[in-house]
């Protein structure tokens, strides 16, 4: 079994729990400043083109409790720690907002694999998106790994562990109810997020709580092999947290022994989990194992089974809510260049070993017999061992799943669009030297988070170009607005690439018909208990 820790790590981590820093400096204006539920807040002047940045605590949570709207705005730290406080929205505000003038809102999710990640890590800065989209950003932090998913089983709401889904929903309550505070307009609200962020969004797709919230929804990179936690495959997952050996020999016996650990002691034992757990729990995703528990009051069903099965089962309506999803071109590269770092010579045992430890040897047989498709070549030189894993698994995780699931959502009547990133900026993370494979025109999961940001350090006169193209893009979309150049996909549009947008222009991948889903299942059809 391919011990995926340190690619979790490789694919953007940060800190496990992290309060927003104050980023960078870049004074345009000499002051910032809001009223917050009647309250003065203070901001920051953020990027070139004169934007305020507020961080404002929304909640606060005792540790695996439900958070209570926060009563005071907060008083966040300057530098990015670890800490259980964590309950923090960033707002970028274009500062030519006046009270008269309400801007569409995007809330934002950041990725990790629900247990990693942060609004202060690499390239989540709102201000150059906010700036050229005349839209308010706003960057909601949620509660992670087993603080935001996994409560011990003496705790009160063990049978309903969904804190992180609760988290994001308080945090919606919390910019709904503060419109005018921030000059946002609630009803052209767009909910968006990358990798587990945009799991947890399509997660919403089952919460009662969650109906009437949002009018849209960006995904990027959801991973969509995979579905949610069963209740069975979260009892499993809560005992082998607490045979972890960091936690034995203590007394964990109440609720308020659990309460009492230490943070670090937590976090060492996650740590563990996370190492060990594919290897003993059948289906859990190659890197987000701890991630919303469906047959549960919050989240009734499997959202994504709801809308291929049962689409009666979903809780907000598609037809009122419309999506934009995307995926970069060569999602699986950072995986690819994680297992072999360097090019290496064709060898079938070696790669039939990754395979089946990736998909199991079922999956892994059907694919190796695929022929020109998927298989290994036997001959030829050069990088065919990283470029056909990284297809294999970009096709079966992210781009084909992506366009069947956008078939599916607009025969539920939904309007939706689809987009794969042709070109990016190399997240730091995906960088690895002279042997990466996430260089150049390859562009890597996360490769879409500067561009997507409007972020990119010393950006070249293409990549300006590229964050223009988003930030038109997602802005039009939030304004219910067609982007320019882009054509909805419809239930009958196929998966080839027609209708999908190419975002930073040029040709999108292929994908091929009544394979993946079917030839080939996914993650979510096999795993269903
Ligand atoms: C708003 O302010 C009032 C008065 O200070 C306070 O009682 C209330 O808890 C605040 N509500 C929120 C959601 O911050
Ligand atoms: C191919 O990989 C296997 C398994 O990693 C290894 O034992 C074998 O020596 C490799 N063969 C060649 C020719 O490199």
């Amino acid at each position: 079994m391919v011990n995926l820790l340190p690619l979790v790590l490789a694919l953007g981590a940060t800190a496990a729990v992290a309060r927003p820093s104050a980023g960078r400096l870049a004074p345009r204006q000499s002051s910032c400043s809001l009223t917050w539920n009647g309250s003065t807040i203070s901001g920051t002047p953020d990027g070139p083109d004169g934007v305020c940045r507020y961080t404002i605590r929304y909640g606060t949570a005792a540790r695996w409790a439900n958070a209570a709207a926060a009563t005071s705005a907060g008083n966040p730290l300057t530098s990015a720690t670890q800490s259980e406080d964590c309950l923090y929205i960033t707002l970028y505000v274009p500062v030519d907002a006046t009270s008269t003038d309400r801007q569409p809102i995007l809330a934002w999710l950041h990725g990790g694999a629900y247990s990693y990640g942060s609004d202060s890590a690499a390239g989540f800065d709102g201000a150059g998106l906010a700036a050229n989209g005349g839209i308010i950003v706003a960057a909601i932090q949620y509660r992670l790994g087993v603080l935001g998913n996994l409560p011990p089983s003496v705790a009160p709401l063990a049978s309903d562990p969904n804190f992180a889904l609760r988290d994001v929903i308080l945090a919606l309550d919390t910019l709904r109810a503060r419109e005018l505070d921030f000059h946002g307009d609630k009803d052209l609200l767009s909910l968006g997020g990358q990798d587990s962020g945009a799991s947890i969004i399509r997660a919403l797709w089952g919460v009662p709580a969650a109906v009437d919230k949002f009018s849209s929804m960006i995904l990027q990179s959801d991973p969509l092999s995979y579905g949610f936690a069963s209740a069975a495959t979260t009892t499993s997952l809560r005992s082998l947290f607490a045979s972890q050996p960091s936690l034995s020999g203590l007394t964990l016996s109440t609720f308020a022994n659990w309460q009492a650990l230490s943070l670090s002691t937590l976090l060492t034992a996650q740590g563990d989990l996370l190492a060990s757990a594919s290897a003993s729990i059948a289906g859990l995703p190659l890197t987000g194992a701890l991630r919303p528990t469906w047959g549960t009051t919050t989240l009734p069903h499997d959202p994504t089974r709801s809308l291929f099965n049962t689409p009666s089962e979903l809780e907000i309506d598609p037809t009122a809510v419309r999506l934009l999803i995307t995926n970069t071109k060569n999602e699986a590269g950072g995986l690819a260049q994680y297992i072999w770092p360097e090019s290496v010579t064709l060898n079938s045992t070696r790669y039939n070993g990754v395979l089946s430890a990736l998909l199991g040897s079922s999956r892994a047989t059907t694919l190796q017999a695929s022929g020109s498709t998927y298989a290994l070549p036997t001959s030829g030189s050069g990088d065919l061992m990283r470029s056909t894993l990284e297809k294999t698994i970009t096709d079966g995780a992210w781009r084909c799943p992506a366009r069947t699931l956008a078939q599916a959502y607009a025969a539920a009547g939904g309007t939706v669009f689809v987009g794969e990133f042709t070109k990016g900026v190399t997240y730091p993370t995906n960088s690895i030297g002279s042997t990466s494979y996430c260089t150049g025109s390859v562009v890597c999961h996360t490769d879409d988070i500067y561009p997507t940001f409007g972020s990119s350090p010393s950006p070249s006169s293409a990549t300006i170009t590229l964050q223009n193209e988003i930030s038109a893009a997602w802005t039009d979309f939030i304004n219910e607005l067609t982007p320019s150049g882009w054509t909805a996909f419809t239930s009958t549009s196929g998966l080839s690439g027609t209708n999908v947008k190419g975002i930073g222009g040029g040709s999108v991948g292929s994908c091929p018909s009544s394979y993946w889903g079917s030839t080939v299942q996914w993650d979510w059809q096999i795993y269903t208990t």
